[in-house]
């Protein structure tokens, strides 16, 4: 570990619905380390362009979101965590369907990336978390202690994705879900800037038909000693 470093930086990427949001949650909680979503920056410079009417193609302006943005998070009494843009509860909006195609849009933006990854390395200068997003172990911590990549199968991931927007009150059919689910791997494995993909040195775990303790106890056991 870098001597900079007292606890370890976790690094957990793979496509969406892989299941890493939820692994990084839980290995946060049994290491008593912190849990960051990158997306949720992708996200945040998403929901102020939507809200500004700025368009997908307006780098300057998406640019300039990203380097003035100021996210914040607290976390509730029963663990759900909350992401803030100053007095603006915004976790529900975050979690829009048109936000969430917008962040995949903007994410091909080198320059933008470049100010997000600045902010999410801040948090990591002292060691001690867990991050989950599309190039956390290729990326913004490529020295990362504990490097996993998550996959799963189309299918099982527009599986997961629909239960969860059919449990928020969502009527969307399971067709439309998988298809989304394509555009969106598509984009984020094949742009040019930070492609999703596994580092050479991470540990590739296949979350299909495993239940999340196993997955979740599988990370823990990669945690040097
Ligand atoms: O993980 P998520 O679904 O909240 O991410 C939303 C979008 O943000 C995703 O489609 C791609 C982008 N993203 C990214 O490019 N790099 C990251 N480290 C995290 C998210």
């Amino acid at each position: 570990m870098p001597p900079t470093r007292q606890k370890p930086i976790v690094a957990i990427d793979g496509p969406a619905g892989s299941g890493k949001s939820t692994v990084a949650k839980l290995v946060a909680r049994a290491a008593g380390l912190q849990f960051v979503s990158s997306g949720a920056f992708y996200r945040a410079v998403a929901l102020l362009a939507v809200r500004g009417g700025i368009i997908a193609t307006d780098e300057v302006a998406l640019v300039g979101l990203a380097d003035s943005l100021h996210l914040r998070f607290t976390t509730d009494a029963d663990g759900t965590v909350r992401a803030w843009l100053d007095e603006d509860d915004v976790t529900d909006a975050l979690r829009d369907p048109s936000v969430e195609q917008m962040a995949s849009k903007i994410a091909i933006i080198p320059d933008m990336r470049a100010h997000l990854v600045r902010k999410l390395r801040e948090y990591g200068r002292d060691g001690g978390l867990v991050m989950e997003g599309r190039d956390i172990q290729t990326v913004v911590f490529p020295d990362a202690e504990v490097k996993v990549y998550l996959t799963a199968s189309d299918e099982e991931r527009a599986r997961r994705r629909w239960e969860e927007l059919r449990a928020g009150g969502e009527a969307v059919s399971f067709a439309s879900v998988l298809a989304e689910v394509k555009t969106r791997d598509a984009r984020d494995s094949g742009r040019d800037a930070a492609p999703l993909r596994a580092a050479p040195d991470a540990v590739c775990i296949n979350t299909d038909g495993r239940a999340i303790t196993q997955v979740v106890d599988a990370v823990l056991a990669l945690f040097p000693a």
